[in-house]
């Protein structure tokens, strides 16, 4: 099977591009982000504090984290539910992050996410996927772009929603998850030694999505 591994900070544009290349190459696309969402959102739904282990890791055991692919496309359930919409809420980015932190949370969606690559060709997205879920991916990629332009694409993103939110708010909620993502003590954002690192700040999506797959090409053509 061949895995991709595209990591990086929130707002680099990775499930943006990852989702156009997966289509190109014919791979599944897997948001993992999405997982932790999911986890975060049944933490928010139980009136929990995300960040609160004493609370979320009980819960675990009696919550069903499902993803399924209906046209190629990346469906997440909870407890039977598609809750893909619902984990795209603002407050639940920081609710997801906050979850991510604690290791068993970790540990519960760890081998879902190994056996989806384990069966199908796929571009996988996250912030530890080329350093701990898929060590022996052969394409890595850590997808980054500075803070400001990843905060104007968020809020770019939720003006075109509908969604009312100060820039000002979407930097500082954004560089405090880049903090939190990074500074974790289990599976911290960062780049793997053997991943490429790909700055799209000065690009057009169109120019990421090429230069990503050029990699790609290059990597798994040898
Ligand atoms: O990619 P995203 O913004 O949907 O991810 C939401 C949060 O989930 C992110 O702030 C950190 C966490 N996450 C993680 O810890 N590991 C991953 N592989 C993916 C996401």
């Amino acid at each position: 099977m061949i895995n991709v591994a595209i990591d990086g900070p929130g707002g680099a544009g990775k499930s943006t591009i990852a989702k156009q290349l997966a289509k190109d190459f014919g791979f599944i696309y897997v948001d993992t982000g999405a997982l932790y969402r999911t986890v975060g959102l049944a933490a928010v739904k139980r009136g929990f504090k995300p960040s609160d282990a004493e609370k979320v890791v009980p819960m675990l055991p009696n919550v069903k984290v499902e993803l399924k692919f209906v046209n190629g496309e990346q469906r997440v359930f909870l407890d039977g539910e598609d809750v893909s919409t619902d984990i795209r809420m603002p407050e639940i980015s920081m609710a997801a992050s906050d979850v991510s932190a604690i290791p068993k949370v970790r540990e519960y969606l760890f081998d879902l996410q190994r056996d989806i690559a384990k069966k199908n060709d796929c571009l996988m997205d996250g912030r530890d996927i080329g350093t701990v879920v898929l060590p022996d991916a052969q394409v890595k990629v850590f997808l980054t772009a500075s803070a400001e332009i990843r905060a104007k694409r968020r809020y770019d993103e939720l003006q075109q929603k509908g969604v009312e939110a100060k820039f000002e708010d979407v930097l500082a909620e954004l560089k405090q998850r880049d903090y939190q993502d990074s500074h974790r003590e289990i599976a911290p954002l960062k780049q793997a030694d053997d991943a490429i690192l790909f700055d799209s700040s000065n690009l057009s999506l169109q120019e990421a999505i090429d230069g990503i797959a050029k990699i790609i090409k290059e990597k798994t053509e040898k």
